[in-house]
């Protein structure tokens, strides 16, 4: 098992081709660890894949197949990213949620048992705790998802934890805010700043679903990044949040004036299973892992809108 907070010699990376799993993969490749990517590239792209990784494209609701990648691989840590992500698409087929997301997690968890491997789970934050949570709103607050998604990973979590007490090794979790940066997606129905941005520098009005009045918890994929390092073999579960609550009107407002555009929104309900507001308390992850958030969201948002939009540009 890897000592806490490092790596070790090899890793898998599940979900890797993703937003979020393809920045861990640059930093652990950056750290000289070798990595081998698993994903089923569903909504991944095998381009996000830094060419030092190992792609192998499956689906990790397929036991006989993860097996044979991870056991070919025998990592000494598993970050375990891969998953059903989107919650508007859990309410429409809580099936294929709960396979990938529940029963992915135990697959992942039984071929760790296996190498002694530490697994770091990639949980939500903002669809665990409901609309009633304190805010800002610390692990201890009894989990109370509004949808399938936030179900899916609550139970994966259990597994996380059973496994943690009956195997003894110190798998994370991680409950995530709402995570905005470069490679996020602007064409699903997630990813507020990726879908703003593409919108702007398109000249297209956005829609704030909720009127622009639910806020969120925004950090910065390299600050994710940095947390998911920081939390192997450390064997808790922690938000890893930024604590400062945002309406999604004022992310808006940041991407127009970095766009420079002045386009009137579109207002819209809340969409099922979306939350009004969010904010999770990133203190216990500062106390037992030395982490925190560090880019400051307004300079976070104009960045990540440079980052896009020139990709943007090279595709079209
Ligand atoms: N983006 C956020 O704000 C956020 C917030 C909380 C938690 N998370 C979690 O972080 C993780 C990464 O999210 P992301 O934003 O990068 O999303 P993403 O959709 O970009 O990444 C998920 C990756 O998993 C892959 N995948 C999906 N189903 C799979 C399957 N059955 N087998 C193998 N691979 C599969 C996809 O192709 C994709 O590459 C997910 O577990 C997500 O639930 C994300």
């Amino acid at each position: 098992m890897p000592s806490s907070g490092r790596p070790g010699a090899s890793a898998v990376v599940t979900g890797g081709a993703g937003f979020i799993g393809s920045h861990v993969v640059d930093a652990l490749l950056a750290d000289g660890v070798s990595v081998v990517v698993v994903d089923d590239l569903s909504t991944g792209l095998a381009d996000n894949v830094a060419g030092e990784a190992e792609l192998q494209v499956l689906d990790l609701s397929r036991r006989a197949q993860l097996d044979r990648v991870i056991d070919a691989a025998k990592p000494s840590v598993i970050f375990h990213l891969g998953a059903q992500a989107s919650v508007v698409v859990s309410v429409e087929n809580p099936e294929r949620d709960c396979d990938v997301n529940v029963h992915g997690t135990l697959n992942v968890l039984e071929a760790a048992r296996r190498h002694g491997a530490a697994v770091v789970f990639t949980s939500t934050g903002g669809a665990m705790y409901g609309n009633d949570a304190l805010r800002p709103t610390t692990e201890d607050s009894i989990p109370a998802p509004q949808s399938p998604y936030g179900a899916s990973k609550w139970a994966a979590e259990a597994y996380v934890n059973t496994w943690r007490g009956s195997h003894r090794v110190e798998h994370s979790i991680c409950r995530l805010g709402n995570v905005y940066g470069p490679r996020q997606n602007p064409h699903g129905e997630a990813g507020v700043v990726a879908i703003f941005s593409h919108l702007l520098w398109r000249g297209e009005r956005p829609t704030l679903f909720g009127r622009g009045t639910p806020t969120r918890d925004y950090v910065h994929v390299d600050d994710v990044v940095h947390g998911l390092l920081a939390a192997v073999g450390s064997g808790g579960t922690f938000n890893v949040s930024t604590g400062v609550e945002t309406p999604v009107s004022r992310v808006l407002e940041v991407l127009q004036d970095e766009a420079g555009t002045a386009i009137e929104p579109g207002l819209a309900p809340l969409r099922p299973g979306e939350l009004e507001r969010s904010c999770l308390s990133p203190e216990r992850a500062h106390e037992a892992l030395g982490w925190r958030a560090e880019i400051h969201l307004e300079q976070g948002l104009r960045q990540t809108y440079r980052a896009l939009t020139a990709t943007f540009a090279a595709a079209d």
